[in-house]
């Protein structure tokens, strides 16, 4: 395809971020398209394209795609009238916020066979992950048997308030499971292998966490989850979590060794084992820990935000666009790292019993889940309505509510400012 192309954001928060990693790609940046008619217009200003309000007038506008950068529980239908619409579509996380949807999301995506559906999973992409992935293909380390995702991210209840521009915000509420899909992506990408169940348990929201208790926040923030995998290797992920501590960790165990990359170190620890395990144990295990070599393309990518994901997931979606191949992150990888989350917390309120990730390229397993729209949002009705959190109901102060106001005030404050 020799056309650049056009580009439509839905989303004026994150999807600038993505945006500039479209952009560094060679596509345009046309539109974007934000209800909250501030911070559209500041997204416009920052991306130099037009702005729309109505997203259904972007569609109807000169794009070729979309990226989906909505609330995260929202993304299904946005995507579905973007495909109806004959947009490809690159979609933020998470795939689907229910089991219903994650059908609904594959059928839609299939009954579009000439347009493209990435979905934006950025982790996978950093240069170690990349590295891992690299290494494991080549086979020198065995088997994958065990492995380990977490993305821990704890945020001030001041940093939360600015990043909620309502009282019902997803922020305010997602259970402590759903977002999973940094901890579990690069697992998935490096290794080639899909959970089949879930186990979890939540860490309720603890008495004397302040960041918690004096927010608008009904959930809690930190989980744990076990998947075993379709190769029989177990998982432990443990998604977005509010630990004190932050940054990333993935750990790859594998029959003849292990890839480790650990919060706060850029280095890659990898240590092979010699030796066959059948007379002698391996007396010379082989240790190394270095910073993979950067590629051209991942110095440019280091521009951009989440080490270089954030440019990556263009250039894959791209690439599936132009030469018609099966894009890396494509929509069945994306509704099995979203659903451990969804099921995860099945999981968390059944004292940790296990719950199944269906394959949904099986149409039996469509059936059983089509009807599916158990969630914890408290503005979605369903049956056996979940609490966001495992403690129960939860009831903010009237001061929560009092420094939010204020503080979402001072950010359209300084966003009137930047916009003068
Ligand atoms: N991959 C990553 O590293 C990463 C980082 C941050 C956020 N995210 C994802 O990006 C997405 C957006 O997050 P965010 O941080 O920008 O916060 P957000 O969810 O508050 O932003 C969503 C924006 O979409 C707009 N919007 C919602 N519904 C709309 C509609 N119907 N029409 C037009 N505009 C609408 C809102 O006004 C808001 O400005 C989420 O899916 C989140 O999970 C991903």
């Amino acid at each position: 395809m020799d056309k650049q192309l056009k580009i439509g954001v839905l989303g004026g928060g994150r999807g600038v971020s993505l945006a500039q990693g479209a952009r560094a790609n060679g596509m345009e940046i046309a539109a974007v398209c934000d209800r909250d008619e501030l911070c559209g217009k500041l997204a416009a200003k920052r991306l130099n394209c037009k702005v729309f309000t109505d997203y259904a007038k972007m569609l109807d506008s000169d794009i070729d795609a979309v990226v989906v950068a909505n609330y995260a529980t929202e993304h299904v239908w946005a995507v579905k009238q973007a495909l109806a619409a004959g947009k490809h579509v690159m979609s933020e996380c998470m795939a689907c916020f229910t089991m219903a949807e994650a059908v609904e999301l594959v059928e839609a995506v299939e009954a579009a066979p000439n347009l493209v559906y990435f979905f934006a999973e950025n982790y996978p992409f950093m240069v170690q992950n990349l590295e891992m992935r690299r290494l494991y293909a080549t086979g020198d380390l065995g088997e994958f048997r065990y492995g380990e995702g977490e993305y821990v991210h704890p945020m001030t209840k001041n940093e939360i308030d600015q990043l909620t521009s309502r009282e019902d915000h997803w922020r305010n509420w997602l259970p402590a499971t759903y977002y999973c899909t940094h901890s579990m992506g690069p697992v998935m990408l490096i290794t080639d292998t899909r959970p089949e169940y879930v186990t979890a348990m939540v860490v309720p929201r603890c008495a004397d966490d302040a960041g918690m208790n004096e927010s608008l926040r009904v959930n809690d923030d930190v989980s744990v989850m076990l998947c075993k995998m379709n190769n029989g290797a177990v998982t432990k992920i443990l998604p977005w979590s509010g630990l004190r501590d932050h940054g990333q960790r993935y750990r790859i165990c594998c029959s003849k060794g292990v890839m480790e990359w650990n919060q706060g170190d850029s280095n890659l620890r990898v240590s092979r084992w010699g030796g066959d395990f059948v007379d002698t144990p391996p007396v010379h295990p082989y240790f190394m820990k270095y910073m993979p070599n950067l590629p051209p393309e991942h110095i440019d990518a280091q521009q951009h935000g989440h080490g270089g994901g954030d440019y990556f997931t263009s250039y894959w979606f791209k690439r599936a666009i132009v030469t018609g191949e099966r894009p890396l992150i494509d929509v069945y990888k994306a509704v099995d790292m979203t659903m451990i989350g969804i099921q995860g917390y099945r999981s968390a309120l059944n004292c940790a019993n296990s719950f199944e990730i269906p394959d949904l390229h099986d149409p039996g397993m469509r059936e059983k889940y089509r009807h599916d729209d158990w969630n914890p949002d408290p503005a979605r009705p369903c049956a056996d309505k979940p609490c966001p959190s495992v403690t129960g109901p939860i009831k903010p102060t009237e001061q929560a509510r009092e420094t939010w106001h204020r503080i979402r005030q001072n950010c359209e404050d300084d966003a009137r400012r930047q916009m003068s």
